[in-house]
């Protein structure tokens, strides 16, 4: 099954995640309730280490923080805070770990691995439950401890993929004119980067700073956007679960409004112990615009091609 591609986290983004304060805050509250004294903690995909020196801070007997990426520079802020000796690090992709390699098992599992984005988050909770499976205690207690989605059918307008895909065919149309020359896979590779990136809120993942004081939440503007029905439960998961179900093959949404449906606006909630923890949003266009009355149930696929492009299509009534 195509998946969309990893997110690349860098020294930048971490220090941006640590900006955003409430979520900081809401992470912090979640481990230090969860993790008890002498307690076995694993932080998978510790990233800056925050959430490791949190739990060292806790009381947890020995904290385990394990990231693909920038170990060095999280292992040197806990030794600068003091906590070299409270924290091993290690340096290595999760899903390629057996037990033998971090030496036992977890009373908590730390999982903040979430890209806020469903179509790589799918996943990243399967991995999150192998996590729990592989490294956890019967009763090992993880953080989020559940994932919820919601779909929003909305009109987007500071984004039309049409006109951009349109604009992209005359591209072609344009080089074969100039060059005498057929680009077409060149125009396809960059057809096919088109919905994905338009799945983010690009002003608020912009390489910018921002303020430590602001809401630790990921929105689109809504000046960018019109919501046509109200926010419909998708799926939620809960890691005390067995097995990860996979998301649905299909959304149905009933417009609240008249208007022009564009695509669907998912908000991602991770959550512990009822309460959330930071919440997202992303965006998955139609294929094609449609119409939509007041009233009006609209089913549109979440299967494969969905997957593969992020473009959602009709479903069509046999
Ligand atoms: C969203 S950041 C969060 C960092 C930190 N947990 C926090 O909440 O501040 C996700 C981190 O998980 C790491 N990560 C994701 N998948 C991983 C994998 N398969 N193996 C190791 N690290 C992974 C990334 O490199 C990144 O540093």
């Amino acid at each position: 099954m195509a998946a969309a591609a990893d997110v690349p986290f860098t020294p930048d983004l971490h220090l941006r995640l640590l900006l955003s304060i409430d979520r900081g805050h809401n992470v912090q509250r979640a481990v230090r309730a969860a993790v008890a004294p002498g307690a076995r903690v694993l932080d998978a995909g510790t990233g800056s280490g925050l959430l490791a020196m949190i739990a060292a801070g806790a009381g947890a007997g020995h904290v385990v923080a394990v990231d693909r990426h920038h170990v060095t520079l999280a292992r040197t802020v806990a030794a600068h805070n003091g906590l070299a000796d409270r924290i091993t690090f290690h340096e290595a992709d999760l899903a390629a770990l057996g037990p033998a390699d971090l030496g036992g098992r977890f009373d908590v599992l730390i999982a903040m691995i979430h890209t806020n984005h469903p179509l790589i988050d799918e996943e990243r909770s399967r991995l999150v439950l192998d996590l729990r499976h592989r490294f956890g205690t019967p009763d090992c207690v993880v953080i989020p401890g559940e994932v919820r989605y919601q779909a929003t059918g909305c009109e987007r307008l500071d984004w039309d993929l049409a006109t951009e895909l349109t604009d992209l065919d005359q591209a072609g149309e344009a080089l074969r004119g100039a060059y005498g020359r057929d680009f077409g896979p060149l125009v396809d590779a960059v057809r096919h980067g088109v919905a994905m990136r338009g799945a983010r809120p690009a002003k608020a993942v912009a390489h910018a700073w921002r303020s430590p004081t602001r809401s630790g939440a990921l929105r689109f503007p809504r000046g960018d956007v019109r919501l046509l029905t109200a926010a419909h439960d998708w799926v939620s998961f809960d890691y005390q679960a067995a097995t990860f179900p996979g998301f649905p093959d299909e959304v149905r949404l009933v417009a609240t409004t008249a208007g022009r449906l564009t695509g669907v606006i998912w908000t991602q909630q991770l959550r512990y112990a009822g309460q959330p923890l930071w919440t997202s949003e992303s965006y998955s266009p139609l294929a094609t615009a449609r119409l939509v009355d007041e009233g009006q149930e609209v089913t549109l696929l979440t299967g494969d091609r969905w997957r593969a492009t992020n473009i959602l299509s009709h479903h069509q009534p046999t």
